[in-house]
């Protein structure tokens, strides 16, 4: 694989999730037994990420600490003889290198993505949302699929998509296309966040992106919405209409984007990780089980 570097922004304040996020990361929330943002960097890994760039901010420390290698952490767990919980920090030994920048402002993620142009440079990169988790336990392989796209179509970008309810279009940035059945779509235009009524379809962008360094050069040019935030996905429509060729890509039906950016998204990924947790599930079922069985002898 030839792109072996991903963009991570992890800077957002995570105003959704509060009162959670007033002092601990949203990326750092718990899914089951790992936080978030350890999916992100384990399923980059598996899909031959070897450099990680974090756009990372004030308050945000916890994430760096996480992918250190703790000796003392180590040295204090073989002194006790509890050996076995080694196996859980096997994922500070992942093949990759860490990268760290501040986004100091909170501008919004084209503005994030922005920040990793001194860095980055030339090449181009994936980028992966840090709150968003594709696939259950992460067991995604849309980024070297994505990766395998932009080479062999000579792509300018490749976006993952996942068809969202029409009800749901005006929480996500929404695509148009040129046919919707296609294996590789041609994207025709893009809207973040439009009303039911204009969205174009209900394909929404699924956190994974693989851009050329053009990106950078249309993020300089588009300007910021109504809030004062850069939009990654209208610098994606100024691609597009200046013609660039931008691919899209569906998730598999059995695949899911897990976003933990708000409440009820954030129930329903901890539950259904936890409830298929290889551990921890079965007893996680009957225990849900019987809270629903007693509920209902109590309605
Ligand atoms: P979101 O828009 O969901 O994150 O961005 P947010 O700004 O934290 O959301 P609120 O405050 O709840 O509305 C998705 C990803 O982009 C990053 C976030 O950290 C998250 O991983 N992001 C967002 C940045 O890095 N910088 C930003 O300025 C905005």
């Amino acid at each position: 694989m030839t792109i072996n570097i991903a963009i991570v922004p992890v800077a957002g304040l995570g105003t959704s999730v509060l009162p959670l996020t007033k002092s601990q990361p949203k990326e750092m929330l718990a899914v089951g037994r790992k936080p978030v943002v350890q999916y992100v960097v384990e399923e980059l890994a598996s899909n031959g990420i070897e450099r990680i760039l974090f756009i990372t901010a004030q308050g945000k420390s916890s994430i760096a600490a996480h992918f250190d290698i703790d000796e003392n952490l180590i040295q204090y767990l073989r002194e006790k003889g509890r050996e076995s919980n080694l196996v859980e920090l096997d994922y500070e030994r992942q093949n990759i290198e860490y990268f760290y920048t501040r986004q100091r402002r909170q501008l919004g993620l084209g503005h994030a993505v922005l920040c990793a142009e001194p860095l980055v440079g030339r090449e181009p990169a994936v980028v992966a949302l840090g709150d968003s988790i594709i696939g259950r336990h992460a067991s995604s392989n849309i980024v070297s699929r994505m990766v395998d796209a932009y080479e062999s179509e000579k792509a300018d970008a490749v976006i993952a998509l996942e068809p969202v309810p029409a009800s749901h279009v005006d929480q996500y940035g929404i695509v148009d296309v040129h046919d919707e059945n296609a294996d590789y779509l041609r994207i025709t235009g893009a809207l973040e966040k439009p009303t039911i009524a204009d969205a174009p379809t209900t394909l929404s962008i699924a956190a994974r992106y693989v851009f050329s360094p053009a990106i950078y050069e249309a993020l300089k040019d588009t300007s910021t919405d109504r809030n004062g935030n850069l939009q990654l996905t209208d610098a994606i429509a100024y691609l597009i209409d200046r013609g660039a060729k931008v691919v899209g890509i569906k998730l598999r039906p059995d695949v899911k984007r897990y976003d933990i950016g708000n409440f009820d998204s954030y129930f329903k990924t901890f539950l259904e990780f936890t409830l298929t947790d290889p551990i921890y599930g079965t007893e996680m079922q009957s225990y849900v089980r019987n809270c629903l069985k007693h509920q209902e002898e109590q309605d």
